[in-house]
């Protein structure tokens, strides 16, 4: 039996479904039953009914899907897939935040630990950032971890955020002369780039927008070529959903290591044995929930 007629079959026999992030290998896309951005990934997890969610894509991503989802199994078929963003606050890093502005709420990015979910008044992704901040009323806001993702909807909702300065190292690698180098090879190209990049970057882009909003917008422009300033991944996703136009990634170097780490073998061995399960201790998950629940709310 084929691998992808195996994960099929045992897919079938664990009442199991399989989310993949619009960032995983091409092979691990075209298996999944969802494949979609961080907010369309956690409300997935949130309704599906399947004994077994396997998560292809980051740690974080998996957390989320077992807090919302406590009764289920939870599988990372890659334990070591986590993401350097996520890791760049921890939970005492943010206490001691909150302790120098007390009256603050705090705003924390779905790239995050279930830890610092739990520390946070509500929970984002990059498509729902700005509706979250309008959402939580006047006063300080505290934004962990992405400061590009923080400054950009600072800018968008016309306030400021207090930043802590985390950043994507995968996103870092775009530069604006890039992509002044990709306008110039495709001048009636529109840029559309994550925003999760520098400002200098978002600065110059046409279009700022989460992974599935990219999907979004390739499908209603009328441009036939599109400059992609995200994770590599993207294109195969932006390809198979919309054959008919042509996507260029901007840099070579934007690809996100540990997307890459799930392959069809972990993911085959992972539904076989059962392992590794995602789990989180009861009190943080309950706390971080809170956090998440509002977020899906919003
Ligand atoms: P999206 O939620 O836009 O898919 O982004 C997740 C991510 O990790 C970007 O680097
Ligand atoms: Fe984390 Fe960046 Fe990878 Fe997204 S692309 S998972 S933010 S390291």
């Amino acid at each position: 039996m084929d691998i992808v007629a195996r994960i099929k079959e045992l897919k079938k026999q664990r009442n199991a479904v399989i989310l993949a992030h619009n960032y995983q290998n091409p092979e691990v896309q075209d298996v999944a039953d969802f494949c979609g951005d961080s907010l369309g990934l956690s409300r997935q997890a949130a309704e599906t009914d399947a004994d077994v969610i396997v998560f292809c894509g980051v740690s974080f991503m998996a957390e989320t899907a077992k807090i919302l989802s406590p009764e289920k199994i939870v599988l990372l078929p890659e334990k070591m897939a986590g993401c350097p963003m996520a890791d760049m606050i921890d939970a005492n890093q943010l206490r001691e935040l909150k302790a120098r502005h007390p009256k603050a709420k705090v705003v924390c990015y779905v790239n995050s630990s279930a830890e610092v979910k739990a520390e946070s008044d509500c929970c984002c992704t990059s498509a729902n950032v700005v509706d979250v901040i309008k959402a939580m009323g006047p006063g300080e806001i505290i934004f962990v971890p992405d400061r590009n993702l923080g400054s950009w909807a600072a800018k968008q909702v016309g306030r400021e955020l207090i930043l802590w300065d985390g950043f994507c190292l995968t996103h870092h690698r775009l530069r604006p002369e890039d992509v002044e180098a990709a306008k110039a090879a495709h001048p009636e190209a529109p840029v559309v780039v994550h925003p999760e990049c520098r400002p200098e970057v978002v600065d110059i882009a046409d279009v700022v927008t989460s992974t599935e909003g990219m999907v979004r917008f390739a499908k209603q422009t009328e441009a036939d070529d599109i400059l992609i300033g995200t994770e590599m991944g993207m294109i195969h996703r932006l390809k198979r959903e919309v054959p008919e136009k042509n996507f260029y990634l901007i840099h070579p170097g934007l690809i996100c290591p540990n997307m890459k780490m799930t392959t069809l073998d972990k993911l085959a061995q992972s539904l076989e044995t059962l392992t590794p399960q995602i789990e989180v201790p009861e009190d943080i998950r309950l706390r971080a929930k809170e956090a998440l629940d509002r977020m899906l709310a919003i």
